[in-house]
């Protein structure tokens, strides 16, 4: 990674952090669990690289800097919602998260719920920002698309449905396709989300764009969770923050579990190139290609 990259994630890296601490509910009083544990969870962890996709997006589209932190924030809370509930005993059974116990082990079960449930809301909270619905008719952000866009993203037809396709192929023999659906909904639909709504800061977007932005998108959130399985059956909890080999002792279907390590690493590296290749000719998509390096090589 360039110096450039790295001062220039870091810089968006504590605007995001600046602003959740922010938009997130202050908690005066320990007696507060609720608040007290949504910032456990969603302050001071995590690599938010769906933020810095959203910053990388906007950048093609000379987007405004504090309105892709308000969609940044509003991304990140959904993911912090959604790995709260992945990490219950009903789900994967996790007892740490980001290098600390899990939410219902730092708490209880019942505020872990809460907790992914109210991150939820307060996303749509911030989607709903005064300062993104604008007055002139040039620059009016399409705001109430960003919320359906959003919405589609985080449900029953994206994260959570993929969520419920997990555990649906928990223990079953399934295909590369099927695995793939899964994986393109419960990670690939909230990657895809931070993209458009970042990219869509900066105005509405020409058709060639929009599907430029897609395609990469589709291939670096696929590619995110092929790296997040190798990494599982590869990588130690103390590196990851979140205990290792999980998958393979529960059962998961994962890109390891159906071609094996060495496969799954070429299909990560083939997903880079479709990525590279689909915004070759999209304007200023330096920080996009970083970040589809960073997504290829990481280690946590
Ligand atoms: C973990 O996501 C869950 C997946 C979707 C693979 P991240 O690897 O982005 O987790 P944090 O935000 O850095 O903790
Ligand atoms: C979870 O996938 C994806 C979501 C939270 C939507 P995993 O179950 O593989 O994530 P980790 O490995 O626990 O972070
Ligand atoms: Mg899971
Ligand atoms: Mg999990
Ligand atoms: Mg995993």
């Amino acid at each position: 990674m360039t110096t450039e990259f790295t001062n220039w994630s870091h810089h968006r890296l504590s605007r995001v952090e600046q602003a959740l601490e922010r938009f997130l509910p202050i908690s005066n009083d320990a007696t507060d669990r609720l608040h007290t544990a949504m910032r456990y969870v969603a302050l001071g962890g995590g690599k938010r690289i769906r933020p810095l996709l959203a910053f990388a997006a906007g950048e093609t589209h000379q987007a405004c800097p504090e309105h892709v932190t308000i969609v940044a924030c509003a991304v990140e809370l959904v993911h912090a919602y959604s790995l709260v509930h992945d990490d219950l005993p009903c789900m994967d059974d996790d007892v740490l998260r980001r290098g600390k116990p899990t939410c219902h082990v730092a708490f209880d079960e019942a505020t872990a719920l809460l907790v992914g449930d109210s991150l939820q809301s307060l996303a749509f909270e911030l989607l709903a920002h005064p300062d993104l619905a604008q007055t002139s008719p040039h620059t009016r952000l399409p705001q109430v698309e960003m919320i359906r866009l959003l919405a589609t993203a985080s449900g029953s037809h994206g994260m959570a449905g993929g969520q419920a396709i997990d555990l649906a192929n928990t223990g079953q023999h399934i295909s590369l396709a099927e695995l793939e659906l899964m994986h393109q909904h419960k990670t690939g639909a909230l990657i895809d989300a931070a993209i458009c709504l970042g990219a869509m800061c900066g105005g509405p977007l020409e058709a060639a764009h929009l599907a430029a932005l897609k395609q990469y998108a589709r291939a670096v959130g696929l590619a995110f969770q092929v790296v997040d399985d190798i990494l599982d059956a590869t990588a130690s909890s103390e590196q990851l923050g979140k205990t290792a080999g999980k998958d393979a002792h529960q059962l998961k279907s994962t890109y390891v579990s159906l071609m094996g390590c060495d496969a799954a690493r070429q299909f990560a590296h083939s997903l880079h190139q479709q990525a590279t290749a689909a915004i070759k000719h999209l304007p200023h998509n330096q920080r996009l290609l970083d970040l589809a390096a960073l997504i290829l090589q990481r280690t946590s």
